[in-house]
C-alpha cells in the first residue's frame, strides 16, 4: 500500500515535471514564428527619426512598410546600416544630421554578408555589365540607337536594365558632383535608377544584389521563384523563364506551390521540398551535400550563349587560368538531380542534352560560322561593319535567337524550345536563307571582280552541302535511306487511311 504522504509527494514531483516542460514548449514556441502573428521589429535610436520620418511621406512610405516585413527589421538591421555613408564617399550627403547615400551596393552588403558577396563577385553575373564591346551591343548603341545624342536611350532602357549600368552622377563645369535643393545628390539619369545584374558601382564593387533581392523585403522566398530570374532571362535570345514553364519542372511547381515551404530557412531540395526544382534549386539553393552558392556558374559546364557552343572551362583553359573543370561543375548539378531522380535517369538526360548540343554545333554552328569568315576574307562583304549586309542578320538570328533556343530548350527539359522554336528555326533559316544568299554573294563577287574569292566561298559551301549532314540538300540520300524513308511514310499515312 502507498502512503497518501507518498501519493503527495509522488504527485508534487509528477506535477513539477509537467510544468517544466509546459514551460520549455513554451519557450521553443515564444521563439518559434507562429503563423498569424509577427516577430517583434527593432528600431534603434539612430533610426527612428529615418523609419519615423519616411513613414509619414506619402511618396516613401513603401520603404518603410516593406521593410517592416523583412528579416532585416526583425534583426535591427535597420536603414543607416544599409544607407549610411562615408564623409569622403563620392555620393554621400548630409541628410538630416546624418551622412548618408542612396546608392546601396554589395559592398554595403558585405558587411554582413561576406560570403554571399565573394561568390557573387566572382561569378559570370558580376561581370554582366561589361558588353561595350559586344556585338549586340552595336545593336543597341548603332543600329537601333545612337551613342552620339544625349541619352543613349536603348542601351539605358533596355541592355543595362538587365547587365548593368555604370553609375555616374551630375556634374558641374569643374567636374563635382551637384545636389539638388534638398541637398540630396544627383545621379546621372542615363544610368540609374537601376538594379542590372552586373552593375558598376561608385565604389568599385559590381553588380547589385537588388537585381534578385528586391528592396526592402530582401526576402528569400521571393529570390526561389521563377519569377525572380524572368526578369531578364527570358524572350527570343534567352528564353529560361519559358521554357521552365513548359517544363515538367514548372508543371510541378505551380501545381504545388503551396507544398514548396519557399520560406524555410535552410531550404534544402529533398528535405524541405520535393514537389518540384525552381531556378534556384538547380542553379543557387542547398543539397544535402552542398550550400548554397551565389555563383550561378558553378553547376554549369556547356555555355550555350556563343555561336558554338563549348565547355564553360574551354576559354580558361586556353589562356592558362585556374578555373572550377567542367565536370565538377556537371557533378554539382547532378546532385541536385538525383535527391528527386534515379542515377539512370540523369545520366541519360545529359547523354541528350550532349548530343543536341553536339548536333547543333556539328551540322550548323560549326559550318555556318566557317562560312562567314570565308565571306570576310574573301571580301564579299565588309569585315568590320556588322549588321551592314543582310546575311549578318540571318547568322545571327541563326545561332543568337534560335540556336540558343535549342540548346537551352534541351538544357532545361522544354521540348518544344527545342524543336518548333529551336531547330527547326535553325534549318528553316539556314536551307531556306543563309545557303540562297550566299549562293547570291558569290554571283555578286563574281560580277565585281572578286572571282578568286568567290569560288573559295563557293568550294567551302560545296564541301558543307556535300557532307553526310547536309547532302539530302542536294537530293543525295542513298537509295536504301530513299526506300526506308518512303517505307516509313506509307505506314504513317496509313494512320488515316480509316482501318
Ligand atoms: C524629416 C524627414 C526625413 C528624415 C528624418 C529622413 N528622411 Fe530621407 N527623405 C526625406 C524626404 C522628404 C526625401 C525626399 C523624397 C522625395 O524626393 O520624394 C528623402 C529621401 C531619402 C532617400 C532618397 C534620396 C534620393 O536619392 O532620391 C533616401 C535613401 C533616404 N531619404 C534615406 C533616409 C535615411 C537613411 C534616413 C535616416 C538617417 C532618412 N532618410 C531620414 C525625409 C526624411
Ligand atoms: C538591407 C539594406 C537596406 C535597408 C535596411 C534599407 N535600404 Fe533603402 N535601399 C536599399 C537598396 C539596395 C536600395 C536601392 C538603391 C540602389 O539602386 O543602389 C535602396 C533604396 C532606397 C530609396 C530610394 C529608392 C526608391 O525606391 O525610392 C529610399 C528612399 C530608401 N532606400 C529608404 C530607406 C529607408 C527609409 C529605410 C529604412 C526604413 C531603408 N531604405 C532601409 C537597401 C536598404
Ligand atoms: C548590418 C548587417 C546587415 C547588412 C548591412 C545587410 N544585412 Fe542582410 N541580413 C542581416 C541579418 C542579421 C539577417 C538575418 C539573418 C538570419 O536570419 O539568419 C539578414 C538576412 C538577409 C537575407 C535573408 C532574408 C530572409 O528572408 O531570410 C537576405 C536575402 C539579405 N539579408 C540580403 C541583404 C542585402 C541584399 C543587403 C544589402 C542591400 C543586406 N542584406 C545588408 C544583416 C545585414
Ligand atoms: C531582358 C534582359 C536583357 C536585355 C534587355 C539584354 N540582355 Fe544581354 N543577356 C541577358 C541574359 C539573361 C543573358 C545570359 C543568357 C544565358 O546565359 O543564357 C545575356 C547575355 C548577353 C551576352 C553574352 C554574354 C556572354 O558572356 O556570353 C551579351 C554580349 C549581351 N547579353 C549583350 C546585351 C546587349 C548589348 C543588350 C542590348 C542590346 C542586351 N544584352 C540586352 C539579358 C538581357
Ligand atoms: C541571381 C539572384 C541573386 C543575386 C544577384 C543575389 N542573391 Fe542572395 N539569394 C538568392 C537566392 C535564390 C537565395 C535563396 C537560397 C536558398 O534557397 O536558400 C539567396 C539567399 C541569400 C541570403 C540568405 C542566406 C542563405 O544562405 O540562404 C543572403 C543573406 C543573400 N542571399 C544575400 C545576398 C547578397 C548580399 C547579394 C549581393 C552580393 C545577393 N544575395 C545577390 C539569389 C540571389
Ligand atoms: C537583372 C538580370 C538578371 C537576373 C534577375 C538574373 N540573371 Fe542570370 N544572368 C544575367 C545575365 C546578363 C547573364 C550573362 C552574364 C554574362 O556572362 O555576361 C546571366 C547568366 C546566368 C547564368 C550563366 C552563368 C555562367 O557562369 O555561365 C546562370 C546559370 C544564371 N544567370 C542563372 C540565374 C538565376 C537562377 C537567376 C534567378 C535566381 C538569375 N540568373 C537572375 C542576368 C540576370
Ligand atoms: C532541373 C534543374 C533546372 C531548373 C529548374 C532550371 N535550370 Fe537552368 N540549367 C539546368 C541545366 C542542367 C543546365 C545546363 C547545364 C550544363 O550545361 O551543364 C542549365 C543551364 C542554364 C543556363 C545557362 C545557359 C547558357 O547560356 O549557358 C541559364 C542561364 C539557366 N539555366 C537559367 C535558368 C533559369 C532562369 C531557370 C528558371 C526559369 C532555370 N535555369 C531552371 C538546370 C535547371
Ligand atoms: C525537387 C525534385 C526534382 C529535382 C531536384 C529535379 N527534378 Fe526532374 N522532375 C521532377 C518531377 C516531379 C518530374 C515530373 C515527373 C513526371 O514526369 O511525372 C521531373 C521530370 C524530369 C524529366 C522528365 C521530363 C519529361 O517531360 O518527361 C527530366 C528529364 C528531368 N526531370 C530531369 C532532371 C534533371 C536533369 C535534374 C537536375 C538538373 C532534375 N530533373 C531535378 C522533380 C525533380
Amino acid at each position: 500500500m502507498i502512503s497518501l504522504e507518498t501519493k503527495r509527494v509522488i504527485i508534487a514531483v509528477l506535477s513539477f515535471f509537467l510544468l517544466a516542460a509546459l514551460l520549455i514548449v513554451g519557450y521553443i514556441e515564444g521563439k518559434k514564428h507562429v503563423p498569424g502573428t509577427k516577430a517583434a521589429i527593432v528600431v534603434s535610436d539612430e533610426n527612428a527619426q529615418c523609419v519615423e520620418c519616411h513613414s509619414q511621406q506619402s511618396n516613401a512610405t513603401t520603404a518603410v512598410a516593406q521593410w517592416k516585413e523583412s528579416q532585416h527589421a526583425i534583426k535591427g538591421v535597420g536603414c543607416l546600416e544599409c544607407h549610411t555613408a562615408d564623409e569622403g564617399d563620392i555620393d554621400a550627403f548630409t541628410h538630416y544630421t546624418h551622412t548618408i547615400a542612396t546608392i546601396v551596393s554589395p559592398k554595403d552588403c558585405s558587411r554582413c554578408h561576406k560570403k554571399e558577396f565573394a561568390e557573387f563577385q566572382r561569378s559570370h553575373h558580376a561581370q554582366a555589365g561589361k558588353i561595350l564591346g559586344s556585338l549586340d551591343n552595336v545593336l543597341a548603341e548603332v543600329v537601333e540607337g545612337h551613342t552620339g545624342m544625349h541619352g543613349n536611350a536603348v542601351a539605358t532602357s533596355g541592355c543595362k536594365q538587365c547587365h548593368g549600368s555604370a553609375v555616374e552622377f551630375v556634374r558641374d563645369d569643374e567636374g563635382n558632383v551637384m545636389k539638388d535643393r534638398n541637398g540630396i545628390v544627383m545621379i546621372d539619369p542615363e544610368t540609374w535608377p537601376n538594379t542590372g545584374i552586373g552593375r558598376v558601382n561608385p565604389d568599385g564593387s559590381l553588380g547589385s544584389c537588388a537585381a534578385c533581392h528586391n528592396r526592402h523585403y530582401f526576402s528569400v522566398a521571393q529570390a526561389r521563384e521563377p519569377d525572380d530570374c524572368g526578369k531578364c532571362h527570358l524572350g527570343p535570345d534567352h528564353p529560361q523563364y519559358e521554357i521552365y514553364r513548359e517544363s515538367k519542372h514548372g508543371i510541378n511547381f505551380i501545381a504545388h506551390k503551396d507544398e514548396m515551404n519557399l520560406d524555410a530557412k535552410p531550404w534544402v531540395v529533398g528535405k524541405d521540398y520535393i514537389s518540384a526544382p525552381t531556378c534556384a534549386t538547380c542553379h543557387i539553393s542547398a543539397t544535402p551535400n552542398q550550400p548554397v552558392t551565389h555563383d550561378v556558374g558553378e553547376r554549369i559546364s556547356w555555355t550555350l550563349r556563343p555561336p558554338i557552343s563549348e565547355k564553360v572551362d574551354a576559354k580558361a583553359i586556353k589562356v592558362g587560368k585556374e578555373t572550377m573543370p567542367w565536370e565538377k561543375r556537371r557533378e554539382n548539378m547532378q546532385d541536385v538531380c538525383f535527391q528527386c531522380h534515379s542515377k539512370q535517369f540523369v545520366q541519360n538526360f545529359y547523354t541528350q542534352y550532349d548530343d543536341l548540343v553536339n548536333m547543333y554545333n556539328n551540322k550548323f554552328g560549326i559550318p555556318a560560322t566557317d562560312l562567314m569568315k570565308k565571306l570576310k576574307a574573301a571580301n564579299l562583304i565588309t569585315a568590320d561593319i556588322p549588321f551592314d549586309d543582310k546575311i549578318e542578320w540571318t547568322y545571327f538570328y541563326l545561332w543568337h535567337h534560335e540556336g540558343r533556343r535549342a540548346r537551352m530548350g534541351a538544357s532545361m527539359m522544354g521540348p518544344d524550345y527545342t524543336q518548333w522554336h529551336g531547330m527547326y528555326e535553325v534549318a528553316d533559316r539556314f536551307y531556306t536563307e543563309f545557303v540562297p544568299e550566299i549562293k547570291e554573294l558569290i554571283e555578286e563577287g563574281r560580277r565585281h571582280g572578286k572571282a578568286a574569292g568567290a569560288s573559295q566561298v563557293e568550294k567551302l559551301l560545296d564541301e558543307v552541302l556535300g557532307s553526310e549532314y547536309h547532302k539530302w540538300y542536294l537530293g543525295k540520300l542513298s537509295p536504301a535511306e530513299k526506300a526506308a524513308r518512303a517505307k516509313q511514310m506509307a505506314e504513317f499515312k496509313k494512320r488515316y487511311a480509316g482501318d
